[in-house]
């Protein structure tokens, strides 16, 4: 069985892959991502193509190092 796995990179964007996916708007439409299996979410904020990556972190001087850690456990839910 596959495993959405979705990736942090330092400085640069947020990876999906590993399974089937689908990303939607705020309105609920789903985007078009022409076969893609993988995608590259951006998390700078450069983008011309938000919401997806096109490489402006590099020269944007987006600067984020991301480690996995522990959450708090989340609030109960009222
Ligand atoms: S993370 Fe790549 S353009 Fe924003």
């Amino acid at each position: 069985m596959s495993q959405l796995e979705i990736q942090v990179f330092d400085n640069g964007p947020i990876k999906l892959g590993g399974a089937p996916f689908i990303i939607k708007d705020a309105a609920g439409n789903t985007y078009d991502l022409n076969g893609r299996d993988a995608i590259a979410l951006c998390r700078c904020g450069a983008s011309a193509n938000k919401p997806f990556c096109d490489g402006a972190h590099r020269s944007s001087g987006f600067a984020s190092k991301c480690e996995a850690h522990q959450l708090p456990p989340p609030k109960p839910k009222l």
